[in-house]
């Protein structure tokens, strides 16, 4: 889901993910600290990486069941709490990841702290693959925004399997192909959309074709999904609601006429 936006806030929490010698904050219960998962891990949360939702992220549709299992076998789980950040804008990378529960923002922030959110992430979404195709550093920042669980996958067993079987590299195609469909799309609102059209829109994805629901994201976040300042994002709010498109009580929201909605976010 594509989103462009600014919003200010404090810088969060760092927690550097991929140092095996390094316990991040988000915690590791990879097969490297076998320890440290048997006294973390409930017995609530899987402590393997879950093959199926390997199997089912496109990126990985093509590879055959003994191609998935290399993959889970170097893979790790990590837990995040609210606020974690798995990595920064320039860090030196050797893993990506996939959203097993909770939700990740990709954001890039300006020199003065503002945020610009460009996608979120769900189960069973894959990012921090870009490094692993064009060899740079991290191209944006990745943080929970709530209590989540991610598989990180080493870069270096796809790598292996790029070689051995290039045809794979397809889905790879598709999948940047996709970044670029969605970030054309976030350019186009920043030009064609003022901000009460993209805050429409920004709502409408997040209900996700729901009438009620709870705002995944606090007010900030959304401001900086929407590409404006958090004022003027809760001006356009209380207009939807002055206009009777939509209810809002803290972060439930109803939708009360998407037709106006659909129509003010085109
Ligand atoms: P990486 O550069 O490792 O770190 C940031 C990640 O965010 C990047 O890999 C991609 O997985 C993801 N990403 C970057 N730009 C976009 C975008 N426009 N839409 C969705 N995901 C993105």
């Amino acid at each position: 889901m594509p989103f462009q936006g600014r919003d200010r806030g404090p810088r969060p929490q760092m927690v550097r993910p991929p140092d095996p010698t390094r316990s991040p904050k988000g915690v590791d219960r990879g097969r490297g600290c076998p320890r440290l998962r048997d006294a973390l891990c409930p017995d609530s949360i899987a402590d393997v990486p879950d093959r199926e939702l390997l199997a089912a992220v496109e990126l990985f549709a093509d590879l055959r069941p003994d191609e998935i299992d290399a993959i889970a076998e170097a893979a790790a789980i990590r837990i995040l709490n609210r606020g974690d950040v798995l990595f920064v804008e320039g860090d030196d990378p050797h893993e990506l990841f996939v959203v097993v529960s909770g939700r990740v923002a990709i954001a890039n922030r300006s020199i003065d702290g503002r945020e610009s959110v460009l996608a979120l992430m769900e189960r069973g979404d894959l990012f921090g693959e870009m490094p692993l195709f064009d060899n740079l550093a991290r191209s944006a920042e990745a943080r929970a925004l709530e209590p989540s669980e991610v598989i990180a996958l080493p870069y270096e067993p796809l790598r292996q399997l790029y070689e051995l079987r290039p045809a794979l590299l397809w889905k790879v195609v598709a999948l940047l192909a996709g970044r670029i469909r969605n970030t054309d799309e976030a350019l186009a609102d920043s030009v064609f959309l003022d901000v009460t059209g993209r805050t429409a829109k920004r709502l409408l994805e997040l209900s996700g074709d729901a009438d009620e629901f709870s705002l995944p994201v606090t007010q900030e976040e959304l401001a900086g999904m929407v590409g404006a300042s958090r004022e003027r994002v809760n001006k356009a709010i209380a207009s939807f609601i002055r206009l009777g498109w939509i209810e809002q009580s803290d972060r439930r929201y109803r939708i009360t006429n998407r037709e106006q909605l659909e129509r003010r976010a085109r």
